[in-house]
């Protein structure tokens, strides 16, 4: 007897095995699906048709959009038609991305879609100063810039960074200018400010490119490992050498170093001084004092 409920038991935990599996398999296969796309979807084209009606236009520039091919429909982004069809185009039932003050809950439509990449939109500098999706992106028809940019990435930030992108104009800076990178490579606008988020301005961004600078150091330097880069460059770019925030190296380190040894006073303000010694200034594995 002990045997058989043994082996019932048994039977019953295999089948709840596989039970839980399947469903964390159906569970884990709809959570990496990257952005998806609702259950509209099944209306295809009839979903199109019934606004083709009275937009036959635009339902065939939406032919070229890529938003088609993934059979998003009309309504995804659009809302409830039902009385704007019926009332023959009374705007005030549906979404139109038009209105300012009503910019953030018309791109709620979008997040529906969009939580991977623009989840945090809405605590994101630009979600809270109320700017529409619509701000920097374009949906109908065939949109000649990338991700479905208004304007081309290059010149988009500048519209309203203007003081930020003529940093990019000092002597020594990021060439942005010349396309070897844009303002994407360090911030996702569509997130919370770092300065805002925990632990401040990550560094990783820089790392994605200075990969040497990163360490681990065997003796990190303290300023790089919890101030960050910018505790000593401006990403931005400056007037000095290698970006510093100050025109001599030893104006940088006394900023935070008061305590030198007395024999240093007699290092000048020669813009190299303290490197020329403390040459690994951003960690090293040999040297505690970066003397090497
Ligand atoms: C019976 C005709 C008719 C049908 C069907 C129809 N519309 Fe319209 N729609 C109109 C008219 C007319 C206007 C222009 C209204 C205006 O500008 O005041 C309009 C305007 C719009 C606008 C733009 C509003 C603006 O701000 O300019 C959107 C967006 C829109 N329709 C979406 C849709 C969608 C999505 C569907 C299908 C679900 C649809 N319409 C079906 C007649 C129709
Ligand atoms: C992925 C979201 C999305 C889908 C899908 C979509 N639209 Fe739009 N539509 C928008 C946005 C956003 C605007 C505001 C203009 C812009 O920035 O492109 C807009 C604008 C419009 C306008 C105003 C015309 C104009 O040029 O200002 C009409 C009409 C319209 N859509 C109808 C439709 C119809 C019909 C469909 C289906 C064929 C459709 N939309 C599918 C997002 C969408
Ligand atoms: C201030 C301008 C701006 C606003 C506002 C904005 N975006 Fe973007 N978006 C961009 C830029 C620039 C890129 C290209 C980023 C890059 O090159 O990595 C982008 C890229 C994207 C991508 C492609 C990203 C990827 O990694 O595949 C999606 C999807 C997107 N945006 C959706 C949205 C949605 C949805 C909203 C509103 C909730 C929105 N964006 C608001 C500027 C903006
Ligand atoms: C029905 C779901 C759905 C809705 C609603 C939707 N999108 Fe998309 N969109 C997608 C999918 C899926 C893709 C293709 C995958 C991707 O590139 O992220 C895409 C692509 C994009 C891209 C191009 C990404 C690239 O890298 O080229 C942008 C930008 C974008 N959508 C913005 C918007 C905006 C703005 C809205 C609201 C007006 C919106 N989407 C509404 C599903 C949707
Ligand atoms: C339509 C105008 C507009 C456009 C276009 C725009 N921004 Fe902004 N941005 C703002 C406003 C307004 C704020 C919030 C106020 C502020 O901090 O200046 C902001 C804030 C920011 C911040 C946070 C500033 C902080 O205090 O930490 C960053 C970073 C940023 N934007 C980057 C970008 C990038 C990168 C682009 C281009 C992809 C871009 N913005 C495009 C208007 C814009
Ligand atoms: C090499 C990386 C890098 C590039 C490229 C870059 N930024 Fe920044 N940006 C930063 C860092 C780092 C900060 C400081 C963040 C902090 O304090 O949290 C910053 C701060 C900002 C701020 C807020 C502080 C301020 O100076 O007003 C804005 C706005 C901003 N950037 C916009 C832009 C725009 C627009 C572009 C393109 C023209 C751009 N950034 C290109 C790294 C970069
Ligand atoms: C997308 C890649 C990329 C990212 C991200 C990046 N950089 Fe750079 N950085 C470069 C390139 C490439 C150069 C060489 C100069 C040039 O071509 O612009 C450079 C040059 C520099 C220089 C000057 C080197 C010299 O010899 O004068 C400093 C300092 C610097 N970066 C710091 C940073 C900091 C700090 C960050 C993060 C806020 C950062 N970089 C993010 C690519 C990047
Ligand atoms: C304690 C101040 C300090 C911090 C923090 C710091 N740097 Fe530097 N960095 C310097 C100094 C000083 C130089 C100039 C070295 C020289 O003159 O040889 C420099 C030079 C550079 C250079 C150009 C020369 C080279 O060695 O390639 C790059 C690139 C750079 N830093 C990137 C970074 C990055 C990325 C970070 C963050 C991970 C960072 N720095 C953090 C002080 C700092
Ligand atoms: C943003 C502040 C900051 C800047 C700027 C800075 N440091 Fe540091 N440095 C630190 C901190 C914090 C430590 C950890 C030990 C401490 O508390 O003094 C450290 C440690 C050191 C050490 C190891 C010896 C010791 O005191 O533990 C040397 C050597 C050093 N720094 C040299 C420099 C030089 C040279 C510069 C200029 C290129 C510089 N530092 C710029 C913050 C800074
Ligand atoms: C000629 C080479 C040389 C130059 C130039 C130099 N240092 Fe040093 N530094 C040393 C040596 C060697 C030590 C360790 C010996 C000692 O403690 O007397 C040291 C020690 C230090 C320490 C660690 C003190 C401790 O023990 O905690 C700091 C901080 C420091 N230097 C900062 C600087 C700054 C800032 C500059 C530029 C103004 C600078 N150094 C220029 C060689 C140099």
């Amino acid at each position: 007897m002990p045997e058989k409920i043994f082996s019932t038991s048994k039977k019953w935990s295999v089948i709840h095995v596989l039970l839980i599996g399947a469903v964390l398999f159906l569970v884990g296969f709809f959570a990496i699906q990257p952005e998806t796309v609702s259950a509209e979807k099944s209306k295809g084209d009839d979903g199109i048709a019934q606004c083709a009606q009275c937009h036959d236009d635009v339902a065939a520039a939406f032919a070229g959009n890529a938003h088609k091919g993934l059979g998003a429909v009309c309504t995804d982004c659009h809302g409830n038609a039902e009385k704007h069809m019926a009332e023959g185009g009374a705007i005030e039932t549906i979404v139109t991305y038009k209105g300012k003050e009503t910019a953030l809950k018309d791109s709620a439509k979008c997040l529906v879609c969009h939580k991977n990449t623009t989840g945090e939109y809405m605590s994101s500098p630009h979600g809270k100063s109320s700017f529409a999706c619509t701000e920097c992106h374009t949906i109908h028809g065939k949109v000649p810039e990338k991700h479905l940019l208004k304007v081309p990435a290059k010149k988009l930030c500048s519209t309203c960074h203007q003081d930020v992108y003529a940093q990019f104009n000092m002597n020594e800076r990021h060439r942005l200018q010349e396309g070897i990178l844009d303002c994407s490579n360090c911030h996702d606008v569509h997130a919370p400010a770092t300065r805002e988020r925990l632990g401040g301005f990550k560094q990783e961004t820089c790392l994605k490119c200075h990969i040497d600078k990163g360490g681990p150091f065997m003796y990190e330097h303290e300023a790089v490992t919890i101030e960050g880069c910018n505790a000593c460059h401006e990403p931005h770019g400056s007037p000095n050498r290698h970006m510093l925030k100050n025109q001599t190296v030893g104006d940088l380190c006394f900023s935070c170093h008061t305590g030198a040894p007395s024999w240093h006073s007699r290092f000048s303000a020669t813009p190299t001084n303290c490197v020329s010694c403390h040459t690994s200034i951003h960690g090293s594995n040999l040297d505690k004092l970066f003397l090497k």
